[in-house]
């Protein structure tokens, strides 16, 4: 038995963008966000507050979370690694901070330039500060099935950040497949360890693409009760510290599958195309949300 709503996490502006080689102007990153906003999404990652050395793309988060015209019932929420990431985080009004720390050892290197611990020491003092200013916290976990340095990621990995997250006071766990390898008994095992410390309801999946297996890694997630996934408009995206990895699961393809298992998301399917070609074409490149394709041919 499914559940008969799944909301879905827009993360292309942040996730999507974050990638691109070329600059894209805060113009168009207002735009996305409000076509995004207009097609019924009610939870957006907008942008990162991280180190514009590393990722030069998200350097204009503060003028992009100034610039969007803010929609009641929509949650906006936006990365933060440490403090200084918190402090502009606070400043431009989001509701919700992301912290993401990584299962693997050698990944947590080269994303954040520390150890597991010393991420989680620093995200400890974000959650505290997030939290004290009344802000919800989402807590991804990066490589939690399998790592573009170490191989694959086991469940326990995945525990012990879910543990962490939970002492810390951590309000939503978030299940990333950063790289996109992992198939759907490997993603069941570590939502199930997540589901060790959190409900249903605030325990999400974050796939990326890169085998194929997005979707039916949603699917696998949703037939153990979990019912909040993350998704990029049109497939972008990917990160800057995983090589080869592709976007996360297309929001399109998202939606057109639980439209089809008749679960609401709240969303309309047109004007979600609709951004989807919008974005595609302002960056130049095809449609990556293989349900949007489908649909404007048909
Ligand atoms: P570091 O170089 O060790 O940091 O990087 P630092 O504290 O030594 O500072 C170095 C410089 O960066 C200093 O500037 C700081 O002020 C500045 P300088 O004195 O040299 O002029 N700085 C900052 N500036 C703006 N905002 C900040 C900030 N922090 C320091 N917040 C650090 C450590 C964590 C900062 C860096 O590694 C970093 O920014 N990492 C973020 C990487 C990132 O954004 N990755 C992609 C997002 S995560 C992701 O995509 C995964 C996810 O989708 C889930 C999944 O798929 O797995 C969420
Ligand atoms: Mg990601």
């Amino acid at each position: 038995m499914l559940v008969d709503r799944v909301t879905l996490l827009e993360v292309g502006p942040r996730d999507g963008l974050q990638n691109e080689a070329q600059p894209v102007p805060a113009d168009l990153k207002v735009a996305l966000v409000e076509r995004l906003q207009a097609a019924g999404l009610r939870q957006i990652e907008v942008t990162s507050f991280v180190s514009p050395k590393w990722v030069p793309q998200m350097a204009d988060a503060a003028e992009v979370m100034a610039r969007i015209q803010r929609q009641p019932g929509v949650r906006y929420s936006v990365l933060a690694p440490n403090a200084k990431g918190l402090e502009g985080a606070l400043a431009s009004g989001a509701d919700e901070v992301c912290i993401f720390a990584a299962a693997s050892e050698a990944f947590s290197q080269r994303n954040l330039n520390c150890s597991i611990d010393t991420s989680l020491e620093r995200f400890a003092d974000v959650v505290a500060g997030a939290k004290a200013a009344g802000l919800r916290v989402r807590g991804a976990i990066s490589c939690a099935v399998g790592c573009p340095y170490q191989g694959d990621v086991s469940p326990e990995e995945v525990e012990r950040v879910v543990k962490a997250y939970r002492a810390m006071g951590v309000d939503h766990v978030g299940v990333a497949d950063t790289i996109g390898v992992g198939t759907a008994r490997q993603v069941q095992s570590a939502m199930e360890r997540a589901l060790r410390h959190y409900p249903l309801h605030e325990v999400s999946g974050h796939f990326h693409d890169t085998y194929g297996q997005a979707l039916a890694n949603v699917l696998a997630s949703l037939q153990m009760g979990v019912h909040v996934f993350d998704a990029s408009i049109s497939g972008l995206g990917g990160c800057p510290f995983a090589a080869g990895a592709t976007g996360n699961v297309a929001t399109e393809d998202v939606a057109y599958l639980m439209r089809g298992l008749g679960i609401d998301t709240g969303i309309d399917f047109d004007a979600l195309v609709d951004a989807g070609q919008f974005i595609s074409e302002a960056l130049g490149r095809p449609n990556g949300a293989r349900a949007a394709k489908g649909w404007l041919a048909r």
